[in-house]
């Protein structure tokens, strides 16, 4: 694919469709290699609008205005940045050949809904998953729970369509059936109702094991994996994560196949963020983004190109290399408090942690649980980065 120069007649364009931090990032990238990107997302100032060359304030849920922008602006690509986007309507721009969605327009149809891609890997690929039910009210909940070859207890209920742990929980017994069904009919992105309930995994550890399909010298696609990143997840939002995390050959090779297998069936070009579970030799299939993972942002300190550089020469058709450099960590920094134009205390302090860095997102508006930041880590080994990552994210106080 050819690359021209930004705001010309010549210039390739892109258009990321939401742009918080991973956004910004890949906007970053791109950029650095002479495209010219415009950046959407549903309010003015997003992270990304802040560095792009043109900005756009929509609601990406509506099909008709998302059709518009795109025609207006002609991007070539399409780069999807979160999942709640009128995918239908990226499935048919792309049918009639008026843009490149980006891995494809299938793949980003079929993961913003849990119900698509576990009925894919499990059903259609065979690939090992939690034992899964969906239901559209707490009796067919109950029913899929307690029913005859029912999940059982424990288990976790979840909307078909959320993210970051948003609507889900996990129930141990009876009592909670009700709560769990509320929490999830109320949490998802659309006031559908529809729940996905899993058995509870207890695994030993879980990981992203982010995948990218790029093209050959011969301009076939070959897969490359990184090194597998481990991380810690609360409230299903993840707070910390490491690579590489390490695991046993048998292990390893089975969640290399797994994702092989569904990047594989999604198609296109560009990253993904394969989420699995592993507990000794097993490996489940847990879920998978076709684009950037907020855990991969460890990344930004470990590998030589980091996840949103691999996107973006993955997209442009260039070679990448998914190599580690060295081990490293992230941790997150939340912004604990309502408001907005926060200042950020002990950046300085934060910076004198030997190996660290920092990235603060320039979100316009905070609330308790608000992704602000991350501290990022190298270390001679994880449990240094690790530490590191931890002591660095807990000097940076955002305050009013
Ligand atoms: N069946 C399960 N068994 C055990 N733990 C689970 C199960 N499902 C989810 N979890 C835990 O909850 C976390 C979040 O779940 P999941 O990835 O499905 O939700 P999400 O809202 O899509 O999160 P995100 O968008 O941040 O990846 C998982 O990373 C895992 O720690
Ligand atoms: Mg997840």
């Amino acid at each position: 694919m050819h690359i021209g120069t930004p705001l010309s007649p010549s210039a390739t364009r892109a258009m990321l469709l939401g742009a918080g931090e991973l956004g910004k990032e890949v906007i970053i990238a791109l950029q650095r290699l002479g495209v010219e990107v415009i950046a959407v997302d549903r309010y003015d100032g997003a992270p990304g609008h802040q560095l792009a060359h043109r900005s756009q304030t929509i609601d990406m849920t509506d099909g008709n205005v998302l059709a518009r922008l795109i025609d207006s602006e002609k991007p070539e690509i399409v780069v999807p940045e979160i999942e709640a986007i009128a995918t239908e309507t990226l499935l048919e721009l792309e049918a009639a050949g008026l843009c490149r969605v980006i891995p494809t327009a299938r793949a980003v149809n079929l993961t913003m809904n849990r119900e698509g891609i576990r009925r894919l890997a499990a059903e259609t690929l065979g690939l090992p998953t939690s034992p899964y039910a969906f239901a559209d009210s707490l009796k067919e909940l109950r029913k899929g729970v307690e029913g005859r070859g029912g999940i059982g207890y424990p288990c976790v209920v979840k909307p078909v369509m959320s993210s970051s742990g948003k609507g889900q929980s996990k129930i141990d017994s009876e009592e909670d059936l009700a709560g769990a069904w509320h929490y999830a009919a109320t949490g998802g992105r659309v006031a559908k109702g529809r729940v996905i309930v899993e058995g509870f995994i207890d695994f030993d550890y879980e990981i992203t094991l982010l995948t990218v399909r790029a093209l050959n010298e011969t301009g076939q696609v070959e897969t490359h994996f990184c090194e597998p990143i481990g991380h810690l997840q609360v409230q299903g939002d993840y707070v910390e994560s490491w690579q590489p995390q390490a695991m046993r050959p048998v292990a390893l090779n089975k969640a290399r196949e797994i994702a092989a297998a569904v990047t594989g069936n999604l198609g296109g070009q560009g990253i993904f963020g394969v989420e699995l579970f592993v507990k000794g030799d097993t490996v489940w299939f847990s879920e998978v983004s076709p684009r950037p993972h907020d855990t991969g942002m460890v990344t930004l300190i470990t590998q030589r190109q980091n996840e949103f550089e691999l996107h973006a020469r993955a997209i442009l058709g260039l070679a990448v290399d998914t190599s580690l450099r060295n081990p490293g960590a992230s941790a997150v920094i939340y912004g604990g408090m309502e408001g907005s134009g926060l200042r950020y205390e002990g950046v300085a302090e934060a910076l004198r942690v030997p190996g660290t860095d920092l990235r603060l997102f320039g979100k316009l508006a905070s609330f308790p649980r608000r992704r602000m930041g991350v501290a990022l880590a190298e270390g001679k080994d994880t449990d240094e980065a690790r530490r590191r990552a931890k002591q660095a994210a807990g000097k940076v106080r955002p305050v009013k």
